[in-house]
C-alpha cells in the first residue's frame, strides 16, 4: 500500500470496512490549500532546524506549489485508498517529487497537530466571509429603517399589541444582536489565532523544529503554549459552532416575523418576485421560503453545535480520533450560512411595507394606555393609582366596543375626575400615535430623534468593522 502513512508493523492491509469507516477525503479535501500551506512553512521549519539542504528545500515548495496549482485547476484527486486529506497530499508529493524527497516532509510534525492547525486556519478564513455577510444584512436593515424613518407599527410583548414603535426603531433591533454576532466573530479569531503545529502528535516539537516560526509563517499570532491542549482541544471550534449558531438563530427570528408579517391577517409587507416562490398547485400563492429556510437551517447549525459539544464531552487528552468528527458539523454550519445570509439580504432588502395599514394597526387594541397612566403620572398621581385608571378606562372601552381616544370627555370624568382636570387639557392630548411615539425620547427609545442617532451608531458599526 504505497498511499498509507504507516503499515510498517501491520502485516495485513486495512480491510474495506475498516476504510471506509475511516476515510475523511470527502469531506476534508477541503483543506488542501491550508494543508499545502503548512507543509511549506514544515518544510521551512526543517530547513531552519538544518534537516534539509538548499535544493530539497526548493524541490519540496516546487512539489507543493504543483499540487496547489493541480488543485486549483480541480485536477487533484484522493484516491479511494487515501485515509485522508494529509495522507493523500503526502502520496500526491511523493508522486511528485519522489520518495526520497517526499518521504522526509512528515518528520516531525503529526496528522495531530496537522489538522488542529489547518481548522483554525480554515474557519478563520470562513469567520471573516461569514461576518461581512452578517454585515450585508445589518445594512439591508439599516437602509430599511432609514427609508422608513417615521413610520409606525404595533410594538409587540407576548406577541400582544403593547405600544406603538417605529418601525425603523423595530427593524434595527434585529440589526444589533446581528452587530454583536460580528463582534463575537471578530473576537474570537483572537483566540484562533494560535498554532498548534510543532506540537507533533501531542508531546510537543522535536528535531530543533520551531513552532513559533510556523505559526508566524502561517499567519497566526503565536504557537501553542501546550502541545497536548494544542492537538486535543475543539473549544475553539465549538465556540465558532456556537457563534454560527447565535447567527443562525438572530435570522431565524427576522425570518418568523417575516413569515407572519406576509400573511393577509398582518398585510405588513409585500414580498418581491424575485425573493419569494409559488406554488405547483396554488396558483395564486407566493410563498415566503428565503424566510421558512433560513428559519429551518437555524435547527440546522444548532444541531451541529449539539452535535459537536457531544463529540467532545469526556474525551481524555490527547487526541482521539472521536475528534475527527469535529469538520462535518462545522463546515456544514458555515457552509449554510454562507447559503442563507446573502438569500436573506435580499429578502430584506426589497421588502415593501404597508406603512399606512401599519400606522392604522399600531395604536390599536389600547396600545396607548400606558401613555394615559403615564399622563396621570404627570399630574402627580402616584403610578399604582395612575394603571389603576388606565385599566378602568380599558375595561370602559370594551364595554363600548370602542378605542381609548373614542371615550368622550365625560365618559373620562366618570372613570375618573382627574382624567380631565378643570383649566388644562385632558388626557386626550396624549391620546395619539404621535405623541406617544414620540415621548419616548429617552437614551434608546422610540422617538424619531432617538432612533435617527441609532441608525447613525449602527452605520458607524458598520463602518468599523
Ligand atoms: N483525519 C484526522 C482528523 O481529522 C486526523 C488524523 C489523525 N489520525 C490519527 N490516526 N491520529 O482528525
Amino acid at each position: 500500500r504505497t498511499g498509507a502513512l504507516w503499515g510498517g508493523r501491520f502485516a495485513d492491509g486495512p480491510s474495506p470496512e475498516l476504510e471506509a469507516l475511516s476515510r475523511s477525503t470527502h469531506f476534508d479535501w477541503r483543506l488542501v490549500p491550508y494543508d499545502l500551506a503548512g507543509s511549506r512553512a514544515h518544510a521551512r521549519a526543517l530547513y531552519r532546524a538544518g534537516l534539509l539542504d538548499d535544493a530539497q528545500l526548493n524541490g519540496l515548495l516546487d512539489g507543493l506549489e504543483a499540487l496547489g496549482d493541480r488543485f486549483a485547476a480541480g485536477s487533484l484527486r484522493p484516491d479511494p485508498g487515501d485515509e485522508d486529506v494529509h495522507g493523500a497530499l503526502e502520496r500526491l508529493l511523493v508522486e511528485e517529487v519522489g520518495a526520497d524527497l517526499g518521504g522526509r516532509i512528515r518528520a516531525g510534525r503529526s496528522r495531530n497537530d496537522q489538522i488542529a492547525t489547518l481548522l483554525r486556519a480554515y474557519l478563520r478564513d470562513h469567520a471573516r466571509v461569514v461576518a461581512g455577510l452578517v454585515l450585508d444584512l445589518v445594512e439591508a436593515l439599516a437602509e430599511q429603517a432609514r427609508a422608513h424613518l417615521g413610520a409606525t407599527m404595533p410594538g409587540r410583548t407576548h406577541f400582544q399589541h403593547a405600544q406603538p414603535v417605529l418601525l425603523s426603531h423595530h427593524l434595527l433591533a434585529h440589526a444589533w444582536p446581528l452587530l454583536r454576532d460580528v463582534e463575537r466573530l471578530r473576537d474570537w479569531d483572537a483566540r484562533a489565532a494560535e498554532s498548534p503545529y510543532g506540537g507533533g502528535a501531542l508531546a510537543g516539537a522535536s528535531l530543533g523544529l520551531d513552532p513559533e516560526a510556523v505559526a508566524a509563517d502561517l499567519g497566526f499570532d503565536h504557537a501553542s503554549p501546550n502541545s497536548i491542549d494544542g492537538t486535543a482541544a475543539r473549544d475553539v471550534a465549538a465556540e465558532l459552532g456556537f457563534v454560527a449558531a447565535m447567527v443562525g438563530v438572530d435570522v431565524s427570528r427576522i425570518a418568523e416575523e417575516v413569515i407572519v408579517w406576509a400573511t393577509k391577517e398582518f398585510g405588513f409587507v409585500r414580498l418581491h418576485d424575485s425573493w419569494s416562490t409559488g406554488s405547483s398547485i396554488m396558483p395564486q400563492k407566493k410563498n415566503p421560503d428565503i424566510a421558512e429556510l433560513a428559519r429551518g437551517k437555524a435547527g440546522r447549525v444548532v444541531g451541529n453545535l449539539t452535535g459537536l459539544l457531544t463529540t467532545l464531552k469526556a474525551l481524555p487528552l490527547a487526541y482521539n480520533r472521536d475528534i475527527q468528527e469535529d469538520k462535518e458539523p462545522l463546515f456544514d454550519s458555515v457552509d449554510t450560512l454562507e447559503l442563507v445570509l446573502p438569500a436573506f439580504r435580499g429578502l430584506v432588502a426589497t421588502l415593501v411595507f404597508d406603512t399606512e395599514r401599519m400606522a392604522e394597526l399600531a395604536p390599536q387594541g389600547f396600545a396607548l394606555a400606558t401613555d394615559v397612566a403615564e399622563w396621570l403620572v404627570r399630574e402627580k398621581v402616584p403610578f399604582r393609582e395612575a394603571h389603576e385608571v388606565a385599566g378602568a378606562c380599558v375595561r370602559r372601552c370594551e364595554e363600548l366596543g370602542c378605542e381609548l381616544w373614542d371615550l368622550t370627555e365625560d365618559q373620562l370624568a366618570a372613570i375618573d375626575a382627574r382624567l380631565v382636570p378643570e383649566g388644562r387639557p385632558s388626557v386626550h392630548a396624549v391620546l395619539t400615535l404621535e405623541g406617544s411615539v414620540s415621548s419616548r425620547d429617552g437614551r434608546g427609545g422610540t422617538a424619531e430623534v432617538r432612533v435617527r442617532e441609532q441608525l447613525d451608531e449602527v452605520d458607524a458599526a458598520v463602518g468599523a468593522h
